[in-house]
């Protein structure tokens, strides 16, 4: 496995691999990694000939208040992990060599990125495309890879790609989950024990709605209801949104039909997590 940090490099390596008609799958990471992450490196590894994986803290992508100093980072632990599931290279380039003096240009999906976090984090997802388009032209990978546990942020990606015709394949993998629901996220370190516990009420609260939904519940303001009930109930959680969106521009709905998401984010103390779940109503 190597490391490369040089961005030209970085070009010059999948050229040359393309050359040689190499596939190449791109996991693109913020560090920090888990089985969350790994689960898609795995993939990778496994349809591909080659995997590039990247470890960047994108600091485009965080608000001004928000973590991006404190965002947990462990190179070397990371380093390993990869090397472990066979990743061939491990994209790591310098924050001034992404974002040089001087940069000015940015990529903006104009559906879909003011709800739900788009809300509470207004300029996260413009952030986001446009550091996974760079990190796309640094590697020119065939396939990348997404997690559904940030639901939002793969259809905002999905929808990036097919309406700049990038020639890539999205692909989508689920939420990786501990034992009693709770989505793996580099987060949930920042837990203290009675806050790991009070966070299980996302997953809980998906669960009972995708229930209700599957009983046959379709008005959907009475399930938003109940589900922020549920949160609020929850003394160490502060709602930020409870919402059951259509999975193409992500409009909430009135009436539950279709491809939906149900998707939840929530401070558990000054901790945010997401979570969501996916589903085809009839
Ligand atoms: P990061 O939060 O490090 O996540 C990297 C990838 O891992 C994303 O596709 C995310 O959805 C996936 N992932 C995280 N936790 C997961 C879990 N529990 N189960 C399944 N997949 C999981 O998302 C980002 O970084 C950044 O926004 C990035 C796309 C790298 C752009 O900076």
């Amino acid at each position: 496995m190597k490391l490369i940090s040089n961005i030209t490099k970085m070009q010059e390596i999948s050229e040359a691999r393309a050359l040689e008609k190499k596939r190449i799958g791109f996991v693109p990471t913020m560090g920090y990694l888990h089985q969350g992450h790994l689960q898609l490196v795995e993939k990778s590894v496994a349809d591909n000939e080659i995997t590039v994986a990247s470890v960047f803290v994108n600091p485009t992508q965080f608000g001004p208040e928000e973590d991006y100093d404190e965002y947990p980072r462990d190179l070397d632990r990371d380093l390993d992990l990869l090397q472990e599931r066979g990743v061939d290279y491990v994209l790591y380039p310098d924050v001034e060599d992404v974002y040089p003096e001087g940069f000015a240009t940015y990529v903006q999906v104009e559906k879909g990125t003011d709800v739900l976090c788009g809300r509470s984090r207004p300029n996260h997802f413009k952030g986001v495309t446009t550091v996974v388009s760079k990190l796309f032209n640094m590697v020119k990978p065939h396939r990348a890879y997404f997690g559904q546990k940030d639901g939002q942020q793969l259809l905002i990606i999905r929808r990036m790609v097919q309406d700049l015709n990038m020639d890539i394949e999205v692909v989508a993998c689920p939420t990786v989950r501990e034992e009693d629901g709770l989505a793996l996220s580099s987060r949930n370190k920042y837990l203290s024990p009675e806050e790991r516990e009070a966070a299980l009420i996302i997953y809980n609260t998906l669960q009972k709605t995708r229930e209700r939904i599957e009983e046959g519940e379709r008005d959907g303001w009475a399930l938003k209801k109940a589900m922020e009930e549920a949160i609020k109930a929850e003394p160490l959680a502060n709602l930020d949104y409870a919402s059951i969106v259509s999975r193409d521009y992500l409009q909430e709905l009135s009436r539950i039909e279709g491809p939906i998401m149900i998707a939840i984010a929530a401070f558990i103390g000054s901790t945010r997590l997401i979570d969501n779940v996916w589903l085809e109503v009839e």
